[in-house]
């Protein structure tokens, strides 16, 4: 169980859910003072639920049928889901976060921090948030078959790629589970010369990475340079451990960025991409 604050990160410790079980529990952090809910998870709800319905039906007979064994039941259920609930914590429940934010705009565990970090500037590259005024130019490097030979999207019509570019600039930002797209751009220029995804999975505890140069902008090190801010970003956002980048093994020039950010091989796995199978090899950088 990850007892951390999502706003502050700093360990709240343990604490008794069962009136969190019964109805939504708010509490101040004790260090950063920020108003978080207790977060409890289905299955811990079902063991308090079964626990409390067990000793109620045991308590019930026990004094109709004026039964010492089942008074001695009773206790023992009583004894037995008081020790359940730390157990699901340590065993089935080890990653999930006890406390989460109010608002909906980040899941249980994934952001560290509410404020709006971008822009978030490089040395040559800044990410900022997808307008829809950047349609003609992400529309351009979107359609070329060989930027996205590789890639999990496929290219969108006009309408669809504006109301994305649209949606894109008022996402929550890292909303565990979803994945959001943030605009690379030349600091020289100001142009739009890429594009990068990031998803911080459900349990916040980690997320992954997917990132897209226009072809005018490559062998530079622009993507490189992007990528490395975006791991900064996440690691100083969320409180995800490590990141994760997928790529098929034939793409060299990504495996190659990867490898230059610090991104080590991790594994291979079989997937299949726009109906093709494939191979594709996982590459992850840890909190440092
Ligand atoms: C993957 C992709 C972003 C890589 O682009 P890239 O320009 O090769 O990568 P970088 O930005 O790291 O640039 C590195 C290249 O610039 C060169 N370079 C020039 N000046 C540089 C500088 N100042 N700093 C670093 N590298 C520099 C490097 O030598 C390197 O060239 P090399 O690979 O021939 O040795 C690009 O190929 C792409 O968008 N592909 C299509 C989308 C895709 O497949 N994405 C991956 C899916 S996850």
């Amino acid at each position: 169980m990850d007892y951390r604050c999502p706003a502050c990160g700093s360990d709240l410790g343990r604490r008794k859910i069962s009136r969190a079980v019964v109805a939504r529990l708010e509490v101040d952090c004790s260090r950063c003072g920020k108003r978080i809910r207790v977060n409890v998870h289905p299955v811990e709800r079902a063991v308090v639920y079964a626990n409390f319905g067990a000793i109620l039906v045991l308590g019930g007979l026990a004094y109709w049928l004026e039964s010492r064994e089942l008074v001695i039941a009773a206790v023992a259920v009583a004894m037995a889901g008081s020790l359940a609930i730390p157990i699901v914590e340590r065993v089935y429940l080890r990653r999930w976060p006890r406390y989460a934010p109010l608002d909906g705009t980040h899941a249980p565990g994934g952001a560290r921090c509410a404020a709006e970090p971008l822009p978030h500037r490089g040395p040559r590259i800044a990410l900022r948030r997808l307008r829809e005024a950047d349609l003609t130019v992400f529309q351009a490097y979107r359609h070329d078959p060989e930027t996205g030979r590789y890639q999990g999207w496929t290219p969108q019509p006009g309408e669809q790629a504006a109301a994305f570019l649209a949606q894109m600039a008022r996402a929550p930002l890292f909303a565990p589970g979803e994945w959001i797209q943030l605009g690379i751009e030349s600091r020289e220029t100001g142009e739009l010369i890429g594009d990068i995804g990031v998803r911080v999975e459900h349990d916040g505890r980690s997320a992954e990475i997917g990132f897209t140069l226009r072809p005018d902008a490559r062998g530079a090190g622009f993507g490189a340079e992007a990528v490395g801010e975006a791991i900064r970003l996440v690691f100083a956002h969320t409180l995800a451990d490590r990141v994760v980048g997928i790529t098929d093994v034939r793409n060299t020039p990504s495996i190659r960025l990867m490898e230059r950010v610090g991104m080590r091989k991790v594994a291979t796995q079989e997937s299949v991409v726009r109906g093709e199978r494939c191979a594709e090899q996982v590459h992850e950088i840890a909190r440092g």
